[in-house]
């Protein structure tokens, strides 16, 4: 076992296990996009990223790839942190407008504003859908392909793979296809709304979709 502290809280961890781990166990809120419980940690987004100190210097790190070691010293929600959370989510959200899971992020860190030009694209280079395909659906028909501005996820040779099973996984765990906001009207604006719960939302909407997190404040804002 090993003793670090999270937000000024000292607690325990196993060894070989990651911040984000522990963070969880113990009830701390830390935001993640790549990550899944069920996957392989890739580090791709850095939403999840904090604080630590280990004794020497302070450095903003990946909470899902960093080990929990013992005497560092955790920050979940510093203001490094927010900000770095922030700009983050600003330039995921240039890329990918309509993510209704971006959008509601946004709505959670309180980001108000996308400095950056927006764009139509329908990935965020997460890796979910390919570690999904591969670890889960056990087929690996998908992968990534190119650097920087070129980098995409494709079939081998772009073409149709012979092992996908058509089963849909990858479009299941994307954040950006499988839930699309509808309370972007134009360019550059954030939906907001999915915060919003009104009474009304109970008389439109069932109470159980009320207390997720996706309340179906955008579908209302689109009626508007
Ligand atoms: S959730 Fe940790 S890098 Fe994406």
């Amino acid at each position: 076992m090993v003793t670090l502290t999270i937000d000024g809280v000292k607690v325990q961890a196993e060894e070989g296990s990651t911040i984000l781990e522990v963070a969880r166990f113990y009830g701390f809120n830390i935001p993640t996009l790549c990550y899944h419980d069920e996957l392989t940690p890739y580090g791709a987004c850095r939403l999840c990223m904090v604080e630590v100190n280990d004794g020497r210097r302070t450095r903003l790190v990946a909470s899902c790839l960093y080990p929990a070691k013992e005497g560092i010293r955790v920050k979940t929600h510093s203001q490094r942190v927010v900000k770095g959370r922030k700009l983050i989510l600003e330039l995921l959200i240039a890329r990918c407008p309509n993510s209704k899971t971006l959008q509601d992020l946004a709505s959670k860190i309180g980001l108000e504003h996308v400095r950056f030009k927006m764009e139509s694209k329908d990935c965020i280079l997460c890796g979910l859908c390919v570690r999904m395909c591969a670890e889960q659906m056990g087929s690996g028909a998908i992968g990534f392909v190119g650097r920087g501005q070129e980098r995409e996820v494709v079939t081998p040779f772009r073409v149709s793979s012979e092992i996908c099973r058509n089963c849909g996984a990858c479009m299941y765990i994307c954040p950006v296809v499988e839930l699309q906001c509808r309370g972007v009207k134009s360019p550059g604006e954030l939906c907001n709304s999915c915060l919003v719960i009104t009474p009304q939302c109970v008389e439109k909407y069932d109470q159980v979709m009320c207390t997720l997190d996706s309340c179906g404040a955008c579908v209302q804002k689109e009626e508007k």
